[in-house]
């Protein structure tokens, strides 16, 4: 991507100051920055929530400022997992009707969408909270419902804004732990962050500063493989075997600047 964002109230504010950004696929990027810096704003774009007021954003292979709003919700839903702050769970839904529910709007049957939903909420540890309201579970309870239901559509790319942040420490090593192992897998995470650590999780970290990208930092075993994007992801493309339709790319960017 590299995109602009501009909020108009009175006083233009710029969330996003020319940001010039690739997410490979297979990639594990953390975001860090004050508040205020756009972390949320670059999340809101990536992940086709919104739109960029200038400069592009292409999610594979596809401008999403150039969509219109229903073909936005349909990439969104298609391809991307967003994981909210306050985890936005239906309160009057169970654990395994909330993570079913985006299955709904792509017309998976009724009892497809719960086995798939029963699946993955095994997966991240709750297979016997099923028929649990959201609040009969604990918080970190319901942040791992929040991530099943952004992975029950398989989605290219995964974006969670501070997805440990409202957790306990071990709750919290849980969910990266699953993070480890779905980029073990070859899926494209994004991750905000306040804590070192947690960013340091991730192959890079992007900090943020005034809208603005103060610089991108290579973490772990990536180091050295970060100056060619490109054919790391390549790489790890071949080694996941599954092929797949068409690019898994986010792309991100601004108007230079
Ligand atoms: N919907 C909005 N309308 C107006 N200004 C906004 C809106 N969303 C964010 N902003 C402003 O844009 C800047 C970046 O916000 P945000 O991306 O939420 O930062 P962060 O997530 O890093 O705390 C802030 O100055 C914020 O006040
Ligand atoms: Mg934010």
């Amino acid at each position: 991507m590299d995109a602009r964002k501009t909020y108009q109230l009175g006083e233009p504010v710029h969330a996003l100051d020319g940001v010039s950004v690739d997410v490979p696929r297979g990639s594990y990027t953390a975001v860090m920055g004050p508040s205020g810096s756009g972390k949320s704003t670059l999340m809101n774009l990536v992940g086709c929530l919104d739109t960029p007021t200038s400069g592009s954003v292409f999610v594979d292979g596809a401008d999403v400022g150039a969509m219109n709003d229903r073909e936005r919700t349909r990439v969104r839903g298609e391809k991307v997992g967003f994981v909210f702050q306050t985890f936005n769970l239906m309160p009057r839904l169970t654990a395994v009707e909330n993570v079913a529910l985006p299955l709904v709007f792509r017309g998976v049957s009724k009892d497809e969408r719960h086995e798939r939903a029963a699946s993955i909420l095994e997966r991240v540890g709750l297979g016997d909270r099923l028929e649990h309201a959201p609040n009969e579970l604990s918080g970190g309870q319901r942040q791992r419902v929040a991530i099943a239901r952004a992975l029950v559509n398989d989605p290219a790319l995964l974006l969670a804004d501070e997805p440990t942040g409202n957790l306990d420490s071990e709750t919290g090593a849980n969910i990266l732990d699953l993070f480890d192992e779905l980029k073990a897998e070859g899926n494209t995470l994004v991750m905000v962050t306040h804590e070192r650590d947690v960013a340091e999780r991730a192959d890079r970290i992007i900090h943020l500063l005034d809208g603005k990208i103060e610089r991108i930092e290579a973490v772990g075993d990536l180091e050295g493989r970060q100056h060619d994007d490109e054919s790391a992801a390549s790489e790890r493309e071949g080694a996941r075997g599954d092929g797949g339709a068409g690019g898994r790319d986010a792309d991100v960017g601004g108007d230079g600047s």
